[in-house]
């Protein structure tokens, strides 16, 4: 397939692109800073700009066969550039007819099937008073792609680690899951989802 990436220069973009690149996906990423992407392939083409402008966000999706986006805010200030981004990927997506959307969003971003234990929502009180803006920004964009027309799946994690894959992933709901997440495994997961409907148009939570 031929792949949009959205974030392929964070920690668990660059897992994803990796892992897409060596399944055989031709990939096409965003990069504010192109000099910082290190991997080179001939299947890999990387598009200079920030998710804040349209016409480079439309050539990254223009052609594609699905989207996957591990954006995430960079800082806590009241910018909600994350969702701003997110109008730009879902009109370009419209406008050259890509359907599939997998994005990920934090375990503190609620779907009215979970069942929180006291201990999410400790970690979701602290979540919400140090990062208050970030958890915002990352509501807003769960909320735009719900709520758009595209066959969207959001990928919710709770805190990343950078081990190796562990193999085994527990999928479900927050209550299900533990409290790390290894950025393979995450990265393996929204590339199954690719060619998947098990979690279409949900919002599962996955942990190790
Ligand atoms: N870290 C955690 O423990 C944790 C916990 C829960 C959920 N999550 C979620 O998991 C996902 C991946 O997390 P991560 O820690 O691997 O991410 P990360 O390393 O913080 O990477 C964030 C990515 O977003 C990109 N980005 C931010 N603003 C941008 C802009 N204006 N234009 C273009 N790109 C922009 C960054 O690009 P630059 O390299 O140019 O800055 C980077 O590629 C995110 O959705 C995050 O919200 C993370």
């Amino acid at each position: 397939m031929k792949l949009a990436i959205f974030g392929g220069t964070g920690k668990t973009g660059q897992q994803l692109v990796q892992q897409a690149l060596a399944a055989g996906h031709e990939v096409v990423m965003l990069a504010r800073t192109p000099s910082n992407v290190t991997l080179q392939h001939e299947k890999l083409t990387v598009v200079p700009g920030d998710i804040l402008e349209t016409n480079p966000v439309a050539r990254v999706i223009q052609g594609a066969d699905a989207v996957l986006s591990v954006l995430g805010p960079r800082s806590n200030k009241p910018e909600f550039v994350i969702s701003r981004g997110t109008d730009h990927i879902l009109n370009a997506m419209k406008q050259h007819h890509v359907r599939r959307i997998i994005i990920s969003a934090g375990a503190g971003v609620r779907d009215p099937q979970d069942k929180p234990k006291i201990i999410d929502h400790v970690f979701g009180f602290l979540l919400n008073t140090l990062s208050k803006n970030a958890v915002e920004d990352m509501k807003q964009v769960v909320e735009k792609v719900r709520h758009s027309d595209r066959d969207w799946i959001v990928v919710r994690v709770p805190r990343l680690n950078e081990e190796p894959s562990q193999g085994t992933l527990k999928i479900g709901y927050v209550g299900d899951i533990s409290s790390q997440l290894s950025r393979a495994d995450m990265a393996a997961f929204m590339l199954k989802q690719l060619d998947n409907d098990t979690y279409l148009r949900k919002a599962p939570a996955i942990s190790n």
